[in-house]
């Protein structure tokens, strides 16, 4: 198989690109800097690396890019700083995630295409009758008011919610929604739930980056596990 991995150069997307790599698939990576993916460059022929990023490309060549692709991760995410946070691109998952579906339906697959989507739990499944505590609503909403990043991530998974759906003919979705991200060295068991079963901010768990990299893989190359979890916004956590 062949997936293109945007924010591949990311803590959570080289993880993710690794282990793709590791299962014998094909990966390309649109990343603005070659060089944090060099090692895996050299060990492994089948990551292309694609200099540039959606936003600054053209229609023409994104779709060029994903003619072969039978998925698309997105591990982006907004860098720590303050002009990662507040400078442009304010919208830079949504906006490059909905320039990716216009390729995708562009080409016409034969068959949908996989679009698997890092996002968050301060986001909810609005599909799902989520009931967050009354004091973590209000944090919620004072993020999304003071965070552009948190505001993108909650829009990125609308789209595919409300625009894209669950009976496009060309695309196919899962949105991953992590606790508390940690880092781990090595994939540990976890739980996968449809809405958030602790709470979001008070009493939240955790979520190894290396966790939701193995389930984004997993999304990609296990046909079960997608039928599984497509068209909606499963929750992970490391198991205790
Ligand atoms: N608990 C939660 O729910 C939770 C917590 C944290 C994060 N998240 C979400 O998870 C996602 C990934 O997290 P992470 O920690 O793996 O992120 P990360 O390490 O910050 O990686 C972000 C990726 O996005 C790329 N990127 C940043 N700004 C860009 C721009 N303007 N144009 C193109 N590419 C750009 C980065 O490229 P460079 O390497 O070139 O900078 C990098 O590949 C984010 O959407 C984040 O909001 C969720």
């Amino acid at each position: 198989m062949t997936i293109l991995v945007v924010g591949a150069t990311g803590a959570t997307g080289r993880l993710l690109v690794k282990q793709l790599l590791d299962e014998g698939h094909s990966v390309k990576a649109v990343v603005r800097s070659k060089e944090k993916l060099s090692e895996l460059e050299e060990t492994y022929p089948r990551l292309i690396q694609i200099k540039g990023t959606v936003l600054a490309m053209s229609d023409v060549e994104l779709a060029d890019i994903l003619e072969d692709c039978d998925s698309v991760c997105s591990c982006l995410g907004h860098n720590l700083s303050f002009k990662g946070m507040y400078g442009k691109p304010r919208r830079l998952v949504r906006d490059s995630l909905m320039k990716l579906c216009s390729a995708i339906e562009a080409n016409r697959p034969e068959n949908p295409v996989k679009f698997i989507l890092m996002n968050t739990n301060g986001n909810t499944n609005r599909d799902l009758e989520e009931h967050y505590a009354l004091k973590e609503r209000f944090i919620l909403k004072l993020l999304e008011i003071l965070l552009p990043p948190h505001t993108d991530n909650i829009e990125a998974a609308e789209y595919l919610r409300t625009q894209i759906g669950n009976q496009h003919p060309n695309i196919e979705w899962v949105a991953v929604r992590p606790d508390s991200l940690i880092d781990e060295e090595t994939v540990t068991p976890y739980t996968l739930e449809p809405s958030p079963v602790r709470g979001v901010i008070f009493d939240s768990g955790k979520t190894s980056r290396i966790n939701i990299a193995n389930f984004m893989a997993r999304l990609c190359y296990d046909p079960g596990l997608f039928e599984q979890w497509k068209g909606q916004m499963p929750v992970i956590y490391n198991a205790e």
